[in-house]
């Protein structure tokens, strides 16, 4: 991120990534704090993160805590802008955008090539590949997602050292996957079709915390929102939360738009085509681009013509004449076809906070062996909601009415910029109950939500 020159100096280019930088306020303040601190001297952090402005933020205050960062992306999410915009700021990036499965597997061998001190793994790549080449070193790591939990689980054993799972924070649960995915989502929907939602029937599969948001922000844009769930627990909350809870044939029968949000493979096959209506919108926001089995549906016998029917929108033409738009080729929707914005800056700016002190604890070695595949501990969800509420303004302030509103104001201040870290800190070295549990060995939240 650019900082603030003298007077004088002409003014910077506009840059997105300069202006995601200056609203990540969390990130700037543990900048502040890590240029003191520097918790990773003399440690290399291997990334495997979509490579997008909001890790910007992330990935420069990790090489500011003294890390060598060495960082690909995630398969397709990859922004060129993005990636120059690193490399011009000393953090090693391998590679470039793809949808190629093989290309992408070189890229994440380059980084693991690195023999990381510390990972920082998105989907699993990174830690399933050290387990096929493992070295001596590796500390630990962090996991940012349900689908790299799903995956790491089994491997715990054999992994054996700390990897605290980012997704199993309860911050991370309702700030990013229910509250900023369904928007996004409903953002990318609008965004790539231009489609109005009003009175549209919608199915949403998978009622997690990423479905939840999805069905509610749709429901929110005047849709008729039904849930497909496969967990009878879960498709009750749905029915408690007003959506209809109809079997998936009935579902992808009545629907105008589906979309995927579960974490599983072949939900939407080239079996259900039968079932779907003429105009159908098909869309994932999974992590996986696996949901929608597409080279399934686009080799089935029924699909007598594909073409591009508009950017990052391929529309299957059934023998029948019934037509099925699919966005983004079936990859996460929010984060993939023109201008693609991602979770709001907020959310990402609390969620890459987590990944920042979880990976400075296990560099600290307050973590301990053992802890693999566990939520972030409980006082790493405190410090950072605290610092959130502090540094957003929202500590203290009344919502409306007289007052000076705290520093939130229509955009961050230059304070806000600084950082509280720059002033009382409010991190791991700070924080006596941190501490306390540090001592205490705690590692694990007590009302984590997996
Ligand atoms: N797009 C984004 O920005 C973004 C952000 C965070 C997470 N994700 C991804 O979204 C996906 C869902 O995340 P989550 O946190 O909600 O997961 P979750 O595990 O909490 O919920 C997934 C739900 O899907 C249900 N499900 C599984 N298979 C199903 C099927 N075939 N049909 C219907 N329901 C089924 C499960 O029972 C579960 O309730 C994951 O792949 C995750 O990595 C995406």
């Amino acid at each position: 991120m650019t900082e603030p020159g003298p007077e004088t100096a002409p003014a910077p280019a506009a840059s997105r990534i300069d202006w995601v930088g200056h609203a990540c306020r969390l990130l700037a303040g543990i900048r502040a704090e890590f240029t003191r601190t520097r918790p990773f001297d003399g440690l290399t952090i291997g990334t495997g993160i979509h490579l997008e402005p909001k890790t910007v933020a992330l990935l420069l205050t990790l090489a500011q805590g003294g890390a060598r960062v060495v960082a690909t992306g995630n398969l397709s999410s990859t922004q060129a802008e993005t990636v120059e915009y690193l490399s011009a700021r000393g953090v090693e990036v391998v590679g470039a955008t793809t949808t190629d499965e093989a290309r992408h597997d070189e890229y994440l061998r380059q980084v693991m090539a690195a023999r990381p001190e510390l990972l920082l793994d998105n989907g699993g790549d990174l830690f399933v590949r050290y387990l096929t080449d493992p070295y001596p070193g590796l500390l630990g790591g962090t996991e940012e997602t349900t689908s790299g939990r799903m995956r790491l689980a089994p491997l715990a054993a054999r992994l054996g050292i700390p990897l605290l799972v980012i997704n199993d924070s309860p911050i991370k649960q309702f700030a990013e996957n229910r509250h900023a995915v369904g928007q996004s989502v409903l953002e990318s929907f609008m965004r790539l079709t231009n489609q109005m939602t009003n009175g549209k029937r919608v199915a949403v599969f998978g009622y997690g915390a990423c479905g939840e948001g999805v069905a509610a922000n749709f429901r929110n844009a005047y849709a008729s929102v039904a849930v497909v769930e496969v967990d009878p627990v879960a498709r009750l909350e749905a029915s408690l939360d007003g959506f209809a809870v109809p079997g998936r044939d009935e579902a992808l029968r009545g629907a105008e738009i589906v979309i995927t949000v579960t974490g599983a493979e072949s939900v939407i096959t080239a079996g259900d085509l039968d079932l779907l209506r003429d105009g159908v919108v098909l869309l994932n926001a999974g992590h996986f681009p696996r949901e929608i089995a597409v080279a399934d549906l686009a080799q089935s016998a029924r699909v007598a013509a594909q073409h591009e029917a508009a950017e990052a929108i391929t529309t299957f033409v059934l023998d029948d004449g019934r037509r099925v738009h699919l966005l983004a080729g079936g990859h996460m929707v929010n984060l993939a076809g023109p201008r693609p914005l991602g979770n709001s800056i907020e959310s990402m700016d609390l969620g890459f906070s987590l990944q920042a002190r979880c990976l400075e604890a296990i560099a600290a070695g307050t973590v301990r062996q053992g802890h693999t595949v566990v939520p972030v501990p409980r006082f790493v969800d405190e410090i950072v909601a605290s610092a959130f509420l502090d540094v957003y303004g929202r500590t203290g302030t009344p919502w409306f009415g007289s007052g000076r509103p705290g520093t939130s104001g229509p955009g961050p201040s230059a304070a806000a910029w600084a950082g509280p870290g720059a002033g009382s800190g409010g991190g791991l070295a700070d924080d006596e109950r941190a501490r306390q549990d540090l001592a205490l060995g705690h590692v694990a939240g007590g009302d984590v939500r997996a």
